[in-house]
């Protein structure tokens, strides 16, 4: 793989100053955009008694209310929209797991912006112009397709536009079409990586140096088993369909140790998911967007449910970081007053010998009593004893590292569910 560094854009050349002063001209101007065009914005502006002009620097953007999915919702389909239809270009949305989907639009500048932060996403992970990128997110309403497939173009690659799914085909165009780059969920990266195999293919000898996976809460333990089995770099993209999609922010390949926010454009902030209190840098909160320079879908103050920490930048220095996505406020189980995050069980799972880092949590109840099983499945070739073992692992690790009791049912290889996307871990099962 290539060792240049990354050419930089002119943002990424800007001291920490510069930026912070460019983000305080975009998020005024922002305000006054939503304000202006937004019926929401202004209700709710006015409900907490604050106009655009009160932000004078971007400590006040804390004095302005939050915007919650349940506004896109409440406003399906274009309620938010900030700009006439005659302006939206292009519709995504994202269908959730219950209620209407949200709906996103995005001018001819936004489409233009979403590339540019792609491309600028692709090239921190060792993306280069003429490499070539097999683009496995699905192509369609979900932003995961298309939003790296204009980013890939603005980045000078050749994309092969594979969309999800029909994976045997997609192991095949990735031996004759030899990409170097593939961007997929990390999930559906291992339903790949097992099809390889399945064809007799050793995953190291194919084309590709880079892999680009999000989407979904991955681990550093994930992160080994996906370079060590494919021989590739793999590096953090995130993103939201309600900020842009992916390409809100990106780790480097250099440092790999979590991922820049594009601050041009996405201005993070922590906060307290109980409290709604800003949180200072370094602490584990809830993240939450405002979007710097969207035309028809500005975001102010977006909660995203996802829980991270701002750090301070490293490879790309203006730029904090967000440490890897742990999970999400609505993905954690309350399992007997202990919070579980299947991230938690993922690390565990995929240290533990003997078995495939194929698993599935499935929460039922006992009585009054949530039970949580992880049904894991076994290696190849794994026998009774190793299977015991494995279990006996597992259910330690649990106990030691989460502090919960856990049923740990060690299946037959090729039994589980395979994600073809984005992956659901949990099965709730109680009645
Ligand atoms: O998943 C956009 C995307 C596509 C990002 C492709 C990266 C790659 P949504 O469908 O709106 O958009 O889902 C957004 O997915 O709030 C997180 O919970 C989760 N997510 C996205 N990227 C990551 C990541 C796309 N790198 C939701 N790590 C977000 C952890 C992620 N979770």
């Amino acid at each position: 793989m290539t060792s240049r560094p990354a050419p930089l854009d002119e943002a990424e050349r800007l001291t920490r100053e510069e930026l912070t002063a460019l983000q305080l001209d975009r998020l005024r101007a922002t305000l006054r955009h939503a304000y202006a065009n937004v019926e929401l914005y202004r209700r709710k502006f006015d409900a907490a008694g604050v106009r655009p002009e009160d932000c004078r620097s971007l400590a006040d953007l804390a004095r302005f209310p939050f915007t919650t999915k349940a506004d896109l919702r409440e406003t399906y389909p274009y309620g938010m929209f900030a700009v006439p239809m005659s302006e939206v270009r292009r519709l995504h949305a994202s269908s959730g797991t219950t209620g209407r989907p949200t709906v996103v639009g995005y001018t001819d500048h936004d489409l233009s912006v979403w590339a540019d932060v792609v491309a600028r996403s692709i090239r921190a992970a060792g993306g280069r112009p003429g490499h070539k990128v097999h683009v496995s997110y699905g192509y369609g309403l979900f932003t995961g397709g298309l939003g790296a497939h204009y980013g890939a173009e603005r980045a000078g690659c050749t994309v092969i536009p594979a969309s999800g799914g029909m994976t045997a085909r997609q192991v095949q165009l990735i031996r004759d079409f030899r990409p170097e780059i593939i961007m997929v969920t990390p999930s559906y990266m291992l339903t790949l990586l097992d099809e390889f195999e399945k064809q007799g293919v050793d995953p190291r000898e194919t084309s590709l140096e880079i892999g680009i996976f999000g989407a979904e809460p991955w681990t550093e333990e994930m992160r080994r088993e996906i370079e060590e089995r494919a021989g590739i770099h793999a590096v953090d993209i995130y993103g939201l369909s309600e900020v842009m999609g992916p390409g809100v922010a990106q780790e480097c390949v250099e440092t790999k140790d979590g991922l820049h926010v594009w601050e041009d454009h996405f201005y993070p902030e922590v906060v307290d998911p109980l409290t709604d209190a800003v949180l200072p840098d370094g602490e584990e909160g809830e993240v939450v967007f405002t979007s710097l320079t969207k035309e028809a879908l500005p975001v102010i103050r977006y909660r995203t449910r996802d829980l991270s920490r701002l750090l301070p930048g490293t490879a790309r220095p203006a730029f904090r970081r967000m440490r890897k996505v742990t999970g999400r406020c609505d993905d954690m189980i309350i399992l007997r007053g202990v919070n579980v995050f299947p991230t938690q069980i993922e690390e565990i799972v995929l240290r533990t010998p003997g078995v495939a880092p194929h698993f599935q949590i499935r929460l039922t109840s006992r009585g009054r009593m949530d039970h949580l099983t992880v049904a894991v499945e076994a290696r190849p070739g794994a026998g009774p004893e190793q299977r015991a073992a494995a279990a006996r692992a597992v259910a330690q690790g649990v106990k030691d590292g989460v502090g919960v009791s856990v049923e740990v049912e060690i299946v037959e290889p090729e039994t589980l569910e395979r994600s073809l996307g984005k992956l659901r871990r949990v099965k709730d099962l109680r009645g």
